[in-house]
């Protein structure tokens, strides 16, 4: 019987479900299964994309018969040659022998060596289009991505980009085809950052030049080839197929990873694990001996700090951590903080060797402090685990509590000169315009600000100050978290009347929004008219009267596109509306910042304008 869904109108899963597969590639455990996706798209002509694994292939063909109803198979789409997606497509020719398979030369070339067949190919390049009535699909090369003939299909009709192996993730998919039908960050999460780090985690760049591209089309959904697809929250997984791609780590913390015998390795890392949590350090541990290479690296992958720890065995490496560091060097790991334990009862060679391996890596800063164990820790070596724990917090500073910014003596007359304030000076720093946004329950707010800034690198860290009137402020005084949407020059001036001129507290500035864009932490962004987002934790907040400086963590940051930052003079210059002409112009003040105009002779001090909520300073005289 068949089992499809409904994806749109006219596109249909016609894929299979396998739970009985112990080792995806021979070599990852799938406990929770994997799915093939198959697509068919009903247009005037009809289109399969991909084909599955000879282990599903029965349910499969049941699909496409059913989702064709009796029309004919007009055109193949074959985007990855790997087995799992094209173990049936020589019986797929059998049982419909009129189809056109729509391929790249490279794919041309991989059908013949996997079923030495010549086939009469529609063979397409990067940016090719193919018309099948009312969809055109534009044809993407993704080389490496997993292997080198992939490419990639939009569908520019529906926006809809068909990703390969792209996006995808270990696990069945249960009944459920869309991400947002289950709770994908709690229970699949683990399972797509597996997945990513195996299978492509050794070509971040082939990604990343992958989603270069991707970054200049609309999407609007994402369809892989295993796993989900997603229609909402695209941030999701694209924020994270950024940072995994780019070798980033996901999560301020330390993987431990031991190999122990007899249990005198897995002691150091367990004490060694405890003096972290004590500084307040996240840490997860791994017997690498039991727990499965690939969980190991997607760790490894997710967290900023790594702890190896191996006893010595064959005067090597212990094997199941020389299997481990391999595979991590083959998949290309970078840009971790590394410490190393060895254990060796007559000589000790496992620390030396698992350094030389790890230091051919990229941007691998491997920790001088490291400790030698002779057959078990002593309590001397106390010392040493110590010196690991605190070169490690020494990355974590924002852990230690009573830091409190530097007091400046704003002595500023000694020259005896008299100092005078020009506010138009201020207009001269080179601000960019943002909208920060801010979720409180099920109250989604933001507004324009233009002080954000970054302020170190190691933590990631920015600060922003806001007006205290702001809704947006009081909202992330409560939750100590926003986001921020960095405004691009293409930004109309209706998006800063939207979150600059009203007030969140009797508005709904996201009622005209047709989208649900969020990011991972659920606050909203903004994700047109913008090049950048970013998300951030407070971690302390200063009262400077009028405004709240928020320092805070960024936990999340994704560039959206190319386009240059709108900067504050750009913004005077080319988006806000030119002042009207001056005999139409009332006596009193007017705010530089949003026009508002107050009558009157004179501009109270603490005068708040109540369109953009700036004060007094900003506003000048009618003249
Ligand atoms: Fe899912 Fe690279 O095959």
């Amino acid at each position: 019987m068949h089992f499809t869904k409904t994806i749109t109108d006219d596109l249909i899963w016609v894929g299979a479900n396998d739970r009985r597969l112990a080792m995806f590639e021979g070599v990852y455990s799938v406990p929770y299964g994997v799915s093939y996706n198959s697509y068919l798209l009903l247009d005037e002509k009809t289109v399969l994309f991909d084909t599955v694994d000879k282990a599903v292939s029965h349910r499969f063909f049941e699909n496409v018969a059913f989702a064709l109803d009796g029309r004919l198979l007009d055109y193949l789409v074959v985007q990855h040659m790997e087995p799992d997606h094209s173990a049936v497509l020589d019986e797929l020719l059998l049982r419909y022998p009129d189809v056109k398979v729509v391929c790249n030369t490279k794919i041309q070339t991989m059908i013949k060596q996997f079923f030495d067949l010549d086939i009469d190919a529609h063979i397409v390049a990067e940016g090719d289009t193919l018309n099948t009535g009312k969809h055109n699909l534009n044809f993407v090369m993704a080389p490496m991505v997993h292997w080198p003939e992939v490419m990639v299909t939009y569908d520019s009709t529906d926006k809809i980009l068909f990703s390969a192996d792209g996006f995808g993730t270990f696990g069945a998919l249960n009944g459920a085809i869309f991400a947002d039908e289950v709770d994908f960050n709690a229970d699949y999460m683990n399972e797509a950052r597996r997945y990513y780090t195996n299978i492509v985690g050794k070509y971040g760049a082939q990604v990343q030049a992958l989603l270069k591209k991707a970054s200049t089309l609309e999407i609007e959904m994402i369809c892989p080839l295993h796993g989900f697809v997603w229609r909402k929250n695209l941030t999701d997984i694209i924020s994270k197929y950024v940072l995994w791609s780019t070798y980033q780590p996901e999560e301020e913390g330390v993987m431990i990873a031991y190999a122990s015998v007899y249990g005198n390795t897995e002691n150091a890392a367990e004490i060694l694990s405890g003096m972290l949590r004590n500084k307040g350090i996240k840490t997860v541990m791994f017997d690498v001996s039991v727990t499965p290479a690939s969980e190991v690296i997607s760790a490894a992958f997710k967290w900023s700090h790594l702890v190896f720890a191996s006893t010595t065995y064959n005067a090597g490496i212990f094997v199941t951590m020389e299997a481990l560091i391999d595979d991590l060097v083959a998949h290309n790991i970078q840009n971790r903080t590394v410490a190393v334990i060895e254990n060796g009862s007559w000589a000790a060679t496992s620390g030396g060797l698992i350094r030389g391996k790890l230091e051919k890596c990229k941007n691998i800063n491997i920790l001088e402090q490291g400790v030698s164990i002779k057959s078990g820790l002593k309590p001397t070596q106390i010392t040493e685990l110590e010196a690991i724990t605190d070169a490690i917090a020494a990355d974590f500073p924002h852990l230690e509590t009573g830091n409190s910014p530097a007091i400046i003596n704003t002595d500023a007359n000694q020259t005896g000169k008299v100092a005078s304030i020009d506010p138009g000076a201020m207009f001269k720093l080179s601000y960019g315009l943002f909208v920060l946004t801010a979720k409180d329950g099920d109250k989604d707010n933001g507004c324009i600000i233009n002080t954000a800034i970054q302020i170190t690198a190691k933590p990631l860290r920015l600060s922003i100050a806001v007006i205290k009137a702001n809704f947006t402020h009081d909202m992330i005084i409560k939750t100590g978290e926003f986001n921020i949407s960095i405004l691009s020059t293409s930004a109309p001036f209706k998006v800063f009347e939207q979150f600059g001129f009203h007030s969140g507290r009797d508005t709904d500035k996201f009622a005209d929004c047709t989208h649900d864009d969020r990011l991972a932490n659920g606050i909203r962004y903004i994700p047109k008219f913008t090049n950048s987002v970013i998300s951030a934790k407070v971690v302390d907040s200063y009262d400077y009267g009028t405004h709240t400086l928020f320092i805070a963590d960024i936990t999340e940051s994704i560039v959206l596109s190319n386009e240059p930052s709108v900067t504050y003079q750009y913004y005077f210059d080319n988006i806000k509306p030119k002042p009207q002409p001056k005999a139409e112009l009332k006596k009193g003040f007017v705010c530089k910042i949003c026009g508002y105009i107050y009558e009157g002779d004179v501009l109270p001090e603490d005068f708040i304008c109540p369109i953009c909520k700036h004060g007094a300073i900003d506003f000048e005289p009618i003249v």
